[in-house]
């Protein structure tokens, strides 16, 4: 029996289902590729695509087969041609859902380097950064760390796409801005481990994807927003700007989650991670917005609409985010996915077991 490859660096461990369309993939996928049954994704119709668990954790398992993949999973999966047609099934209304979400944001005529500096000075999201600065208790700083692990464990990946759809400025300024994230080729310094060290000093589990059961659809949508984006070369202009939206908006909320943990009594290898996004995207944002984005729009001009769309889509969706963790904890609740109900003991009967009440949904 080989040893199971490294946890810390994926694949992740298949997560529990959350409805009828999640529940025949991960079906599907513990056994070797086959046609996925016709129809499945009819069911992927729901009012409000952003937060529907079924569909956010359909599209996470299709789009993670071009990330590390799944452990146990055969890699053909990747591209089975019925896998990739329920995945673009689910798409469809996710990406509709973006679209009302955000509208189509106009290009003004001084560029598009203003245009995202409007988008972001016109983010008036929920105050978690404030918060989580200020008043978060540690249990709720943990919650938020839990939540964030999905993309941080993985820092950068998503929006390295892009790299070969590029070139010319835009592909340069994109190296500049990835190799930081990627600690200029050393591993101590990459971004993704630097945030490893903080769920370690907050006694979580580091291993890649140890948090998805614990993430609700609107996690899944930040991150499956990023793979839809990444994914398509169509959508290279939105991952541009989503890009630049997040880094535009970075080194303020950082430094406030640094200074919760200090106020909460870390020590500096937790808040590295925050600590260096401070200085870090405070350059960034700069090269994300004129070089990466503007140096786009300069070669195709075209794509300028789109770039907007995924700043604007960025933000919305973080917004979303947002409003769900401060909302939780308003309500005195946790703002993760509850753990899967103990396992009955063999011999058991279901129904003599009344006191195994399921735990709340969140
Ligand atoms: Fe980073
Ligand atoms: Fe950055």
């Amino acid at each position: 029996m080989p040893e199971p490859a490294d946890r810390r660096y994926g694949p992740a461990t298949l997560p529990r289902s959350r409805g009828p369309v999640s529940a025949a993939v991960l079906d599907a996928l513990r056994r070797p590729p086959h046609d996925l049954p016709a129809g499945l994704g009819a069911d992927l119709d729901p009012a409000d695509p952003i937060t529907d668990e079924d569909l956010q954790l359909t599209l996470f398992l299709c789009y993670e087969l071009h990330y590390r993949g799944w452990r146990g999973v055969d890699e053909a999966w990747e591209w089975q041609p019925t896998l990739l047609a329920l995945r673009a099934e689910a798409e469809r209304p996710f990406a509709a859902a973006l679209r009302r979400l955000v509208g189509a944001p106009p290009v003004p005529a001084a560029g598009v380097a203003a245009g995202l500096a409007e988008l972001v000075a016109a983010d008036d999201g929920p105050p978690l950064a404030a918060t989580l600065q200020r008043h978060a208790d540690l249990t709720q700083f943990r919650e938020f760390v839990t939540h964030r692990s999905v993309y941080h464990l993985r820092e950068a990946d998503p929006h390295s796409w892009a790299l070969p759809r590029l070139g010319g400025p835009a592909k340069a300024a994109l190296v500049e801005i990835q190799t930081d994230e990627y600690g200029n080729g050393r591993l101590d310094r990459m971004h993704a481990e630097l945030f490893r060290r903080t769920l370690e000093r907050l006694g979580l589990d580091t291993g890649y994807g140890a948090h998805l059961d614990a993430a609700p659809a609107v996690t899944l949508a930040t991150n499956n927003l990023m793979s839809l984006f990444g994914l398509h070369r169509r959508w290279r202009g939105a991952l541009l700007g989503h890009l630049a939206a997040f880094e535009m908006t970075s080194s303020l909320p950082n430094r406030r989650y640094g200074n919760g943990l200090r106020r909460l009594g870390l020590d500096e290898e937790a808040t590295r991670f925050y600590d260096e996004h401070v200085e870090a995207d405070a350059v960034h944002e700069q090269i994300a917005a004129h070089d990466l984005c503007g140096g786009l729009v300069r070669v195709e001009p075209a794509l300028a609409p789109d770039v907007l769309f995924g700043a604007a889509a960025g933000l919305a969706v973080d917004r979303l985010f947002a409003a769900h963790l401060l909302g939780c904890w308003a309500a005195g609740r946790s703002s993760l996915r509850p753990p899967a109900p103990p396992a009955l003991p063999p011999k058991v009967s279901l129904v003599a077991s009344p006191e195994v009440a399921p735990p709340a949904l969140v």
